[in-house]
Order: structure tokens, then C-alpha cells, then sequence
């Protein structure tokens, strides 16, 4: 059976205290995760923290964004070259939503994290009115088609989190899903050789939690899933785990 990636999208749930403490019980359960790999994007304030505390090396620790701003007079900003970090989320529907990052802005981080070779989870999704206008296709290959222009060295991931989907409790179905993923995997086939194609990785996003990643498992253009909500509440971590066994 294939291993699954769960990547935690912390967002702003969990404050750098709780973070630790959060990696301390991972600490003590280590044996459980042997099955699955884990990605942990924490808020950004506590990275080293989480680092520091974490004893398990096979945890993978990344950004949840970054500016497109290297270094210098951008206040408050954060950047790929501030703190070490193996992997990043670029494109997440509330950065989209909240920040307004359009396709051009996603386009150059893509180009920074490729360029610096951190792996990256590039989201995908469409919108509750674009699903029922029956696009939700259109709305996907337009924000992938920015990979054009981009020769892809690094290992990326398609996160496709449909965004009626998301912190919502409303999951689609794996037909659904699988349908989605199957139209991400021909727009990445026109764009790159076999080769880089079987190195990106596809994962689903969207109310994931323990009532139904094991149904959503069985989706086999899966390789994991980028979870919020759940993803921050240790017991629903572990329920997660044990069902996937
Ligand atoms: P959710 O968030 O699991 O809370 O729905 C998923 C995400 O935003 O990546």
C-alpha cells in the first residue's frame, strides 16, 4: 500500500506554546506515525520552536507562505530566506481570498521556491458558484496553467482543495474528487515528461478528519491530504492515523 502524506496546516490555530506542546505529545507517540509521513506547517512565529522540540527527523517542518520580497525594506514580511524550512504551501485559497494573490503573485513564489529547491504544495480549487456554473474545470486549469511557465526542479505537490470545501464539513465525493484529479493529472502530462509527472505528488484538502479520511483514501490518484481544522487537535491527529492503518 502506498504511504500517505498528511500535511498539517496549522494557519493561525495554534499560538507557539501550543505548538510545542503539540510536538511533545508527537514525541511521545512517534510509533504511531511509522506508517504515514508528516508535514507540519506551523504558524511561522513558532518554527523554531517546533523544530527545536521535534525529535523526529522524519517530520518534515515548512512555510505556510512567504512574500515575494527576498529581503529588505518590506515590513512585515516573511520570506523563504528568513528561517530554514524543507517544503511550503503557495497559492491556499484564503491567501487567494483574503490577501488577493492572483495567479502572476503565485507564479513568482512558485519561481523563488523552485529556484531555492523547497519542496512546494501548490493549491488548486474553485469556488461553491463556480461548482454549480459547472466550470469547476475551467477554474482549475486556469490556475495551473501558470506550470507553463515554469521548468519544475523541485518535488511538487497539487493540494486540490475545493474552496465550498473547505472548513466547511461539506466534502465531495470520491468520484468527485478523483474526476478533479484525474483533469490535474492531463494538464500536468501536456506540460512535463513522464519523469517529472510520476514525481508530483497529488493531495485532497478540504474538512478532512477522522469521520472520512479513510473513505477518502481510497481514492487512488491520492498521495495525501492537506488538512486544517483537524489537522491542529492531537486526538483527531491520531484518529486520523489509526484509521488509515
Ligand atoms: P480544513 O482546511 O481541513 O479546516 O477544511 C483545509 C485547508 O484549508 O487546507
Amino acid at each position: 500500500m502506498k504511504r500517505i502524506t498528511l500535511a498539517l496546516n496549522w494557519k493561525l490555530y495554534l499560538n507557539e506554546l501550543q505548538s510545542i506542546e503539540f510536538v511533545e505529545r508527537l514525541n511521545h507517540s512517534k510509533d504511531q506515525f511509522d506508517n504515514i509521513d508528516l508535514e507540519i506547517y506551523p504558524s511561522a512565529t513558532a518554527i523554531r520552536s517546533v523544530k527545536n522540540v521535534l525529535n523526529n527527523s522524519s517530520i518534515k517542518i515548512g512555510l505556510q507562505d512567504f512574500s515575494i520580497f527576498e529581503n529588505g525594506a518590506h515590513t512585515g514580511s516573511l520570506s523563504l530566506s528568513s528561517i530554514e524550512v524543507d517544503s511550503c504551501i503557495i497559492g491556499h485559497s484564503e491567501r487567494r481570498d483574503f490577501y488577493k494573490e492572483n495567479d502572476n503573485l503565485i507564479l513568482k513564489k512558485l519561481r523563488i521556491s523552485n529556484d531555492k529547491k523547497i519542496n512546494t504544495i501548490l493549491c488548486v480549487g474553485e469556488t461553491l458558484k463556480e461548482k454549480e456554473e459547472g466550470i469547476s474545470k475551467e477554474k482549475i486549469k486556469s490556475q495551473l496553467s501558470i506550470l507553463k511557465n515554469l521548468d519544475i526542479q523541485i518535488p511538487l505537490t497539487i493540494a486540490y482543495e475545493p474552496i465550498w470545501s473547505i472548513g466547511t464539513g461539506s466534502v465531495p465525493s470520491n468520484e468527485y474528487i478523483s474526476d478533479m484529479l484525474s483533469t490535474i493529472k492531463s494538464e500536468l502530462k501536456a506540460l512535463y515528461s513522464h519523469e517529472k509527472n510520476s514525481a508530483i505528488k497529488l493531495f485532497y484538502g478540504g474538512s478532512v478528519d477522522e469521520t472520512n479520511i479513510s473513505n477518502l483514501s481510497d481514492i487512488s490518484l491520492l498521495d495525501g491530504f492537506l488538512i486544517g481544522s483537524a489537522g491542529s487537535k492531537f486526538e483527531k491527529l491520531i484518529n486520523m492515523v489509526n484509521s488509515l492503518v
